[in-house]
């Protein structure tokens, strides 16, 4: 049993509509973590965390100077409670800077096993140069795992095609399945079987061997099935060299997502701190927040509608305010006071429609709601909402305990 108790505020801090499993937990995430087993273990399609980098600093709202060894047994500790939270397509995205990148990474092969090791994102965090210091350090890594790679990489999503790519599609010999691009018909030959070695016959009689060190991508009979439909291109005159036809039309266009994301692209600390200042003009500013569209890149990739994300070290909420507005469900734990004063004047907002970060990109208009729950060390696992005592499912309420 539990050694702790949530107690829930509901009508004083929840917020919008009850019908919905979207939890603001204030409080340590090591203890909470311990209570959401109990309900969420295999359920969480990602974990997002954006932990203190131990850098020495002392910020307005928290401190992140720690012994290392204090440091990475805390992290290590939330780490394995973090773990069996994830279904079996889930990943978890863990933000850090360089001073303790290599150290957390050896953690967390640990613990995630290092052939669970997706890729380390390198985001370009600022576009400032820092004149003071030896090198300007303008970049912080988000290491990638994966509960299950094999599910993982099936499950993940490309990214939306930009207008640029969309661009590329045309339609040079009126194909009546529309627009088209040409991506190459030949591979590497590094793990070529024998039947992808082959001349192919262009329909106006010309011979094409595969290029020096390549392969073919199809096998022969694959191959003369496609030009017979046609799916293959020889260029304007029926001679170039055979490419194959990518259509528009055909499935989500989508774009593999790379590694290096940049700011031009996902934002920076400083854009994040200034979405933050015009909610709040008047509140000291929360010094470490990440932009709401680097968070999005993430759930992009790693979620749907409806799945759940959690972030254990929730800040200024921007976790919980992208995955309101992308419509899934999410768990923010914070054990600063924040919470109050930043999380829920910013949830709230957000229900009500807030106009800022990437609400314009996904046409956010408001609506849904939350439910905000205390951590209290007490006697034993129990939330309260009203005077009443329930079991962790805040659907629940018939399941009284006490
Ligand atoms: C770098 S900030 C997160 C910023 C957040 N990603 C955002 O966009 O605003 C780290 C946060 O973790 C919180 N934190 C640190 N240790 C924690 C713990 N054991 N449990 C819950 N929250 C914790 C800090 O109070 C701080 O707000």
């Amino acid at each position: 049993m539990v050694n702790i108790k949530l107690f829930e505020f509901i009508g004083r801090h929840s917020c919008g509509s009850e019908d919905n499993q979207n939890m603001l937990i204030h409080g340590d995430n090591n203890e909470v973590l311990d209570l959401l087993k109990l309900q969420y273990s295999g359920s969480i399609k990602c974990i997002y965390i954006d932990p203190p980098y131990n850098n020495g600093e002392k910020y307005t709202h928290y401190d992140d100077d720690k012994e290392h060894d204090k440091w990475i047994g805390e992290i290590t500790e939330t780490l394995i409670k973090l773990r069996p939270l994830l279904n079996e397509e889930g990943s978890i995205w863990i933000s850090i800077d360089d001073s303790e990148v290599h150290y957390l990474k050896v953690a967390a092969d640990e613990i995630f096993g290092r052939k669970s090791f997706i890729t380390t994102v390198v985001w370009e965090h600022r576009t400032s140069r820092e004149n003071r210091k030896v090198f300007s350090n303008n970049h912080e890594y988000i290491l990638v795992y994966a509960k299950n790679t094999k599910k993982f990489k099936l499950a993940r999503n490309l990214l939306p095609a930009t207008p640029e790519i969309i661009d590329r599609y045309k339609n040079p010999d009126k194909d009546p399945r529309g627009p088209w691009q040409s991506i190459s018909a030949s591979v590497q030959a590094g793990h070529a079987v024998k039947s992808q070695f082959y001349e192919i016959v262009a329909p106006n009689g010309k011979k094409h061997l595969p290029p020096n060190g390549r392969c073919w991508v199809y096998n022969k009979e694959r191959m003369e099935h496609e030009i017979l439909n046609n799916n293959i291109w020889f260029g304007k005159d029926g001679n170039g060299v055979p490419r194959i036809k990518k259509f528009l039309s055909k499935g989500t266009i989508g774009v593999t997502p790379e590694t290096l994301w940049l700011a031009s692209d996902v934002g920076t600390t400083n854009s994040a701190k200034k979405h933050l200042l015009t909610l709040f003009p008047n509140k000291a500013v929360f010094d470490t927040p990440k932009p709401e569209n680097l968070i999005k890149r993430i759930l992009d990739i790693a979620t749907n509608e409806g799945e759940i994300v959690l972030d254990a070290y929730l800040g200024s909420g921007t976790t919980s305010a992208v995955a309101h507005k992308m419509n899934r469900k999410y768990i923010g734990i914070e054990r600063g006071l924040h919470i109050v004063d930043i999380v829920l004047p910013r949830m709230r907002n957000v229900i009500g429609g807030e106009e800022g970060g990437i609400s314009k990109e996904i046409s956010w208009t408001g609506g849904g709601g939350f439910r905000f729950f205390e951590l209290k060390q007490n006697k034993r696992l129990s939330l309260k909402e009203n005077n009443n005592v329930y079991q962790l499912n805040p659907l629940v309420k018939k399941n009284k305990i006490e």
